[in-house]
């Protein structure tokens, strides 16, 4: 299986030497574009829309279309695999996911079993396997799945947007009930991320958007320890090319070094922290990924092209830096910021690659 044409992200994670900083922006397919707007209204809602693999290949590729990004990622969510396990997912305007029947007893999280990635989440794979095919080598696919801990907290929750009150009080007073639905979300995202490998990711990401709110011991029990899991399932090769692994523990700026030894090629960062200090912490282990704070899109595109230049040389000389946001993409973001952000790391960082 050949390389992509454009192959600078999957050897910027492999730290192999690039001629320029590949950029992607997570949730790059998302409403700040019309043609999103356009396509979601057409699917009728964002679930509708994940479920059609014609339509999820479409807006995969529409800022693709747009902007010189380094690489593609499936149009998805990551409650995909609750949703498959029963709990019925839906989202409220403005209010963002729920779930009409969170883990809340102990003879629902007994019955919870791993969903098999053929059957109920056929709709990812065919859109993988068919965003692959519309890339024709061009560029590189990410596949993705939520980490076994952030999943957990949407399956007790039943909701976002809060404190993970209710989460937390069974990592307190129930900890084997958590553990039970962890270990069962770790056999999920391994499967989920080895299907995705088989239907043409070129790379898979972990997003751990929660186990920041963890305390660092806990963050090792119920978050890092099943991503490590997952990764060790995960294969080193494929098609005899290396399957890089991105984790993002958003939050997780204090635990890199930890992190880092997990098994994963790349760290994701958030905003917090500056990337340089962090490639002293991990130096040569692992490549990184990020991490200009998505605010600063909504300000102007010379203000974008300062914090991205700052971005770039406090990376310093060298492979391994992957550039993105801290989180996703503020659905608020004017369309020729993310154009502004995209010039100025393909013109400022080649003189880090000489
Ligand atoms: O990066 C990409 O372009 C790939 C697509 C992607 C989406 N969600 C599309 C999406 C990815 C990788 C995700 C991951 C995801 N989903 C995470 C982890 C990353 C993160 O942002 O922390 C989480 C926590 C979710 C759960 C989820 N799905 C939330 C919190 C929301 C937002 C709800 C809202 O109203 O803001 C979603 C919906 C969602 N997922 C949208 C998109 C483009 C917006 C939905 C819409 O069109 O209405």
């Amino acid at each position: 299986m050949p390389r992509p044409r454009n192959d600078t992200f999957l050897r910027a994670l492999l730290r192999e030497p690039v001629p320029y900083t590949p950029i992607w922006i997570m949730r790059q397919a998302g409403r700040y574009l019309p043609e999103y707007n356009q396509t979601r209204a057409r699917a009728g809602s964002f679930l509708a829309l994940c479920r059609d693999p014609d339509l999820a290949t479409e807006v995969t590729l529409q800022p693709l279309s747009r902007y010189a990004l380094d690489a593609a990622i499936v149009f998805s969510d990551i409650l995909t695999i609750p949703d498959a396990m029963g709990l019925g997912l839906y989202f409220v305007d403005g209010e963002g996911p729920r779930f009409e029947r969170p883990l809340r007893d102990e003879s629902a999280i007994r019955n919870l079993a791993p969903p098999d990635p053929t059957g109920p989440l056929r709709y990812v794979l065919d859109a993988v396997a068919q965003v692959r095919r519309s890339l024709r080598d061009e560029l590189p696919l990410i596949g993705f799945s939520g980490s076994p801990f952030t999943l957990a907290c949407y399956m007790v929750e039943g909701r976002g947007g809060t404190d993970f009150a209710t989460l937390k009080s069974m990592l307190y007073n129930e900890p084997s009930l958590l553990h039970a639905i962890l270990a069962v979300n770790a056999r999920a995202v391994a499967a989920y991320l080895n299907a995705q490998i088989e239907h043409g990711a070129q790379a898979v990401m972990l997003f751990d958007t929660w186990g920041g709110i963890l305390t660092s011991s806990a963050y090792e029990e119920f978050s890092l320890g099943y991503m490590r899991e997952v990764l060790s399932a995960l294969p080193q090769r494929y098609g005899g090319e290396r399957i890089p692994t991105i984790v993002f523990t958003k939050g997780g700026g204090l635990w890199l070094e930890r992190i880092a030894a997990s098994g994963c090629d790349a760290l994701g960062l958030d905003w917090t922290i500056d990337i340089g200090a962090a490639r002293m912490r991990v130096g040569n282990r692992v490549a990184l990924q990020g991490n200009l704070d998505p605010a600063i899109l909504l300000s102007s595109p010379a203000t974008i092209e300062k914090h991205a230049n700052a971005i770039l040389q406090a990376f310093g000389h060298g492979s391994g830096h992957v550039f993105n946001l801290g989180h996703g993409v503020s659905q608020f973001t004017p369309t020729n910021h993310v154009e502004a952000l995209v010039r100025a790391v393909h013109t400022a960082s080649p003189p880090y690659h000489v």
